[in-house]
């Protein structure tokens, strides 16, 4: 990546004398709001020197979103590849079909993301990439190394990644349906954990990405959502409850309906446990 987008470099370059406490003033509305600038600074450095990124953390901390700002950031497309357990050669490779020209019945391989994002240089993100089944990944541990590398299994094709290729993943450890990171593939990624946003940072992400004004509820959900974390960490809720995505549409349901309701439907009743869901529910009547 010679020519990184200025914006990029004004970032960099400040880090260097010293480490201003917010960047978010670089990302365009709607993108990604970090807990600190290190994290936004270090997502960075490591893209720059041509490192992959591993993003860390549970449901709906914004992982996704980080990884689109990131893309915005440095100005390139990025290809994605949602991993599930049956992610296989062909879900991220490609695969072959037949064509018919003039008549004539041929085999054409139709790339996939991996070697759409290779040969064009641009990002990949792989969501969930704990996901996978435990034979797929390594397929590509030749991508995610210096080699930056792929034997096309179904045209036995070397392929070699264009400049400006990187590889963003994500994962969600502790997710039912995940396995463990293979230790060859986590080796080959510098990993950012990624928290739930809290306080200021927190309150203005509701403020631009919320259909919800007022101040005063807006606080407040501020204040559910320290609360719904500390229940987690406690073990006293499932890991889920905490999701900002769902704060956020409890926060826009509030706009329009009373805020426990909007609790009730965007966070209570998607947990399980009974008492779980009392829980939720004690919490937004104390702070209702
Ligand atoms: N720190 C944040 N900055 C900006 N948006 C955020 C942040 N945290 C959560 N969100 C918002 O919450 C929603 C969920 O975010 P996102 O999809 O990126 O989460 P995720 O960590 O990828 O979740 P999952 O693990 O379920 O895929 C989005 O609407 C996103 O804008
Ligand atoms: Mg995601």
């Amino acid at each position: 990546m010679n020519n990184l987008p200025e914006q990029i470099h004004a970032i960099l370059q400040q880090n260097k004398r010293t480490d201003p406490t917010n960047y978010n003033y670089l990302i365009k509305q709607g993108g990604y709001v970090a807990p600190n600038s290190a994290l936004i600074t270090d997502a960075i450095t490591a893209l720059s020197l041509g490192k992959n990124i591993l993003l860390k953390g549970p449901t709906g901390t914004g992982k996704t979103k980080f990884a689109e700002t990131l893309s915005f950031l440095f100005q390139q497309p990025m290809f994605s590849v949602n991993s599930s357990i049956d992610l296989d050669a062909e879900s991220l490779l490609g695969f072959k079909t037949l064509t018919y020209e003039n008549n004539k019945q041929q085999i054409q391989f139709v790339p996939g993301p991996v070697i759409n994002a290779m040969n064009d240089g641009s990002f990949l993100y792989i969501d969930e990439i704990n996901m996978a089944k435990p034979e797929t990944l390594p397929l590509i541990n030749g991508v995610l190394d210096y080699r930056r590398t792929l034997t096309n299994p179904f045209t036995n094709e070397v392929i070699t990644a264009k400049e400006g290729f990187r590889v963003i993943a994500a994962i969600n450890e502790g997710y039912i349906g995940t396995v463990p990171l293979n230790e060859a593939l986590k080796n080959r990624f510098i990993v950012l954990e990624i928290p739930y946003i809290a306080g200021d940072q927190l309150l203005a992400l509701i403020k631009s990405n919320s259909t919800l004004t007022d101040m005063q509820t807006i606080k407040l959900f501020v204040q559910l959502s320290e609360d719904l974390v500390r229940g987690v960490k406690q073990g006293k809720l499932a890991e889920d409850a905490a999701s900002i995505r769902a704060l956020l549409d409890a926060c826009d349901l509030s706009s329009l309906i009373p805020p426990e309701r909007a609790i009730k439907r965007a966070i209570v009743d998607k947990l399980e446990d009974d008492r779980e869901k009392q829980f939720v529910q004690n919490l937004a009547e104390t702070l209702f």
